[in-house]
């Protein structure tokens, strides 16, 4: 079957957090990450299935939405989780923040590296607990640990480290060696692993080899401090659903986890249970199709910034549809502004931490033609910059 990712589909007006900040304004939202795509016919027809039930009453996870999870994780990536490790959450963002809550105390430290996802940087915050942030290093176009820095920024207060994986900005896929020196870090300081794999289903470069790795699967002593946080909604492009799950084996790490979320975490959307069931079983064609367009547009910008925008730098990427783009050498203080005002709206890069200052994220999760428009406001208001500069 054919899918289609070209045709444009019109979401103003339809409350969308993307369009909707820049309403009655001619910019091309290419920040927050969902896609311009509709969802796999299959989610589609089991969201109008159960609409037509007509009773919407308090929903639990069905046995069937439980397997359709665990089946996912053996058929997809070998690993034999078991039903009742399964903890359902509204999102992988509430889960982080109830993580911070469950493995650290008050005044106690949480360390993460950076770039990174800003919820990684207010989680602790929101639960009082205290953010360490360590730069990644970009090594000959690589971005990757630093773990000298990383040693040196670890207390003896620290309790957890969140791991984004694969990266959201930088778009690596890290290798089992990286997460394995990752999980020795995590046991030689006694830390809680919170291993966020939202955009692993999302590895572009599978056709070169590259493979996500499930952190937990990396032994019994990594899954026993390691808790897992997935979902359907960057992949299936659902995340309006509000439906996730973290994976953890460890029973005390469990009951921490469960207790941490009393009263925050109360039943899911049914429409959540039933689009992650329908995209787990029958979503592959459709993401297969789509990892194919990505791909396409990733190549597709690749190309468009080596030979019309230079001034813009990426490091090679693998996952995600969210492109890190070195804007310092534009010369503009804001980047993010400037590309505004140009009618292309990107992310700050100084929201994913210090260390994203002067770069700026572009989301690429839409029909090739749109993007080839953002990129060339993007290359007319540089190279007009560059001629008022000279005049
Ligand atoms: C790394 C990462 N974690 C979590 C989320 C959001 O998760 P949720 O919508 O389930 O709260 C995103 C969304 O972009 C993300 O990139």
């Amino acid at each position: 079957m054919a899918f289609d990712f070209d045709t444009p589909i019109e979401r103003r007006g339809t409350g969308s957090l993307k369009w909707d900040k820049y309403q009655g304004r001619d910019i091309l939202p290419m920040w927050v990450a969902d896609m311009d795509f509709l969802s796999p016919p299959a989610v589609i027809e089991a969201l109008r299935a159960r609409a037509e039930h007509g009773v919407f009453g308090y929903t639990s996870p069905t046995e069937e939405v439980t397997q359709a999870v665990v089946d996912y994780l053996r058929e997809r990536y070998g690993y034999a989780a078991k039903p009742e490790w399964i903890v359902w959450s509204h999102g992988l963002v509430p889960a982080l923040n109830i993580a911070c809550r469950a493995y650290a105390e008050p005044g106690e430290a949480i360390l993460t590296c950076t770039p990174v996802y800003p919820p990684f940087l207010s989680a602790p915050g929101n639960m009082e607990r205290r953010l360490i942030a360590v730069p990644l290093r970009l090594a000959d176009a690589r971005w990757e640990f630093d773990w000298p820095a990383l040693e040196a920024a670890v207390t003896a207060s620290t309790r957890v480290f969140l791991l984004c994986s694969p990266h959201n900005p930088v778009g690596r896929v890290w290798t089992p060696e990286e997460l394995r020196q990752v999980a020795d870090f995590c046991k030689r300081h006694d830390l809680v692993l919170i291993s966020d794999e939202i955009h692993c289903d999302l590895v572009l470069d599978e056709p070169a080899g590259v493979k996500h790795t499930v952190t937990a699967m990396l032994g019994p002593d990594v899954e026993a401090r390691t808790v897992t946080q997935m979902a359907p909604s960057k992949t299936y492009n659902v995340p309006g659903l509000a439906c996730a799950f973290g994976v953890i084996a460890d029973p005390e790490l469990r009951v921490d986890f469960q207790h941490a979320a009393r009263g925050l975490v109360t039943e899911i959307n049914a429409f959540g249970f039933a689009g992650i069931a329908a995209a787990f079983r029958h979503g592959e064609p459709w993401r297969q199709a789509l990892l194919t367009y990505l791909r396409g547009n990733r190549d597709f910008l690749y190309k468009f910034v080596s030979e019309r925008l230079p001034e813009l730098k990426i490091a090679p990427m693998s996952a995600t549809y969210l492109a890190w783009l070195d804007a310092r050498g534009l010369g503009v203080k804001n980047a993010a502004r400037f590309f505004e005002e140009a009618g292309v709206g990107l992310s700050d890069g100084a929201l994913f931490g210090e260390a994203g200052r002067g770069f700026v994220r572009l989301n690429f999760g839409c029909p090739r033609a749109r993007l080839e428009e953002a990129l060339t406001r993007m290359e007319r208001a540089v190279r007009n910059n560059i001629k008022v500069a000279m005049e």
